[in-house]
């Protein structure tokens, strides 16, 4: 059974400066000095959010999302410049505080996914024109796009929920100038490109993901966020795709969804309370998360193993930032 007591489910700490809660990390913005510009440290919790709330922790998980961001912006950094400064613990990337832009690049190289928005769902509806791209007819679930296509959505900050829209439509409600948008575009589609090239070197299929992106205070726009995580993205086992295309069946995957189906088996997720989950299932998913560390890095996951709390550690590890 995992030990719960080293998991890390907040990181709320007192002594650092404009604190915002996401759902999964916490995060704090340190003001510009007069050698640095503004910063934000960005610790990634232990968290599990579905349904726009939390369903449980998972041990290791906010270790091993910051793990592959990390791989993912260091095999990315000659295509695209990022947030990164530094890594001041296992759990947290000290980063240039950008102003996000207010559209999440979603990019999809399969006709997948189950959610409204995803393009499976609205081509089984009929629809072939999407996002601003046109699908031929006769692809079948889970088939190779012809091309990866770019399918953004809007930023909600207020907790609404994305909206599909085109990069038309981004472009002239102002949310980005045509100028940035080219740029978004070139970048979405070199990252997935990288992104795809190198899974598939491991075995692994990126199948879509989602980058944010923001400005610097000179105006430059840089990948924020996190990238290529099992948060972010959806990744296929390249061995058993071609078996289950074939069969109609849904690819492998990390089967860290688990949890989320096991609790929409048994409430209204966005409203009733949330049963109990059972150790062994967040046991488990713990496992699937490393997993997909180890097979997508071809390293060992190394947890940290210091004596105090993950929170101890980080308090310590981030004192220097302290006001
Ligand atoms: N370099 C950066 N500068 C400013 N904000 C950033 C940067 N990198 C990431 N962020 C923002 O920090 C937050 C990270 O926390 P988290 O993802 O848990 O929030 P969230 O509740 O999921 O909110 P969101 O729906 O915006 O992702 C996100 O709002 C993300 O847009
Ligand atoms: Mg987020």
């Amino acid at each position: 059974m995992p030990d719960m007591s080293r998991v890390l489910e907040h990181a709320r700490i007192p002594e650092l400066p404009n604190p915002y809660y996401g759902k999964v990390r916490d995060n704090y913005d340190l003001p510009a000095d007069a050698t640095h510009g503004p910063r934000r440290i960005i610790i990634s919790s232990d968290r599990l959010s579905a349904f726009d709330r939390i369903l449980c922790c998972v041990p290791w998980k906010g270790q091993v999302l910051t793990q592959l961001a990390r791989y993912w912006f260091d095999a990315t950094a000659d295509i695209c410049p990022n947030h990164v400064l530094s890594y001041p613990d296992p759990n947290v990337v000290l980063g240039r505080k950008l102003e996000i832009l207010p559209v999440e690049m979603v990019v999809r190289g399969y006709l997948a996914g189950t959610t409204g928005t995803s393009i499976l769902t609205l081509y089984k509806r009929g629809q072939r024109e999407m996002y601003g791209h046109r699908l031929p007819d006769g692809l079948r679930d889970n088939e190779a796009l012809p091309a990866p296509i770019i399918t953004p959505t809007s930023k909600a900050f207020d907790g609404g929920h994305d909206e599909p829209l085109t990069a038309e439509g981004i472009v002239a409600a102002g949310l980005v100038s045509q100028a940035q948008w080219d740029q978004l575009a070139e970048y979405t589609l070199k990252l997935f490109a990288r992104g795809q090239e190198m899974a598939r070197s491991r075995g692994l299929i990126l199948v879509d993901t989602k980058y944010e992106f923001g400005l610097d205070t000179d105006g430059r726009i840089l990948l924020a966020d996190e990238i290529h995580t099992p948060d972010s993205s959806r990744y296929w086992i390249a061995d058993g795709y071609e078996a289950a295309f074939d069969a109609g069946t849904r690819p492998p995957s990390f089967d860290k969804d688990v949890i989320r189906a096991w609790v929409a088996a048994r409430c209204d997720p966005y409203h009733d309370p949330i049963p109990e989950i059972p150790a062994e299932m967040i046991a488990e998913t713990a496992r699937v998360y490393i997993e997909a560390f180890e097979r997508i890095t071809g390293t060992a996951f190394v947890p940290d193993s210091s004596g105090v709390t993950p929170l101890d550690r980080i308090r310590a590890n981030l004192a220097p930032f302290f006001g």
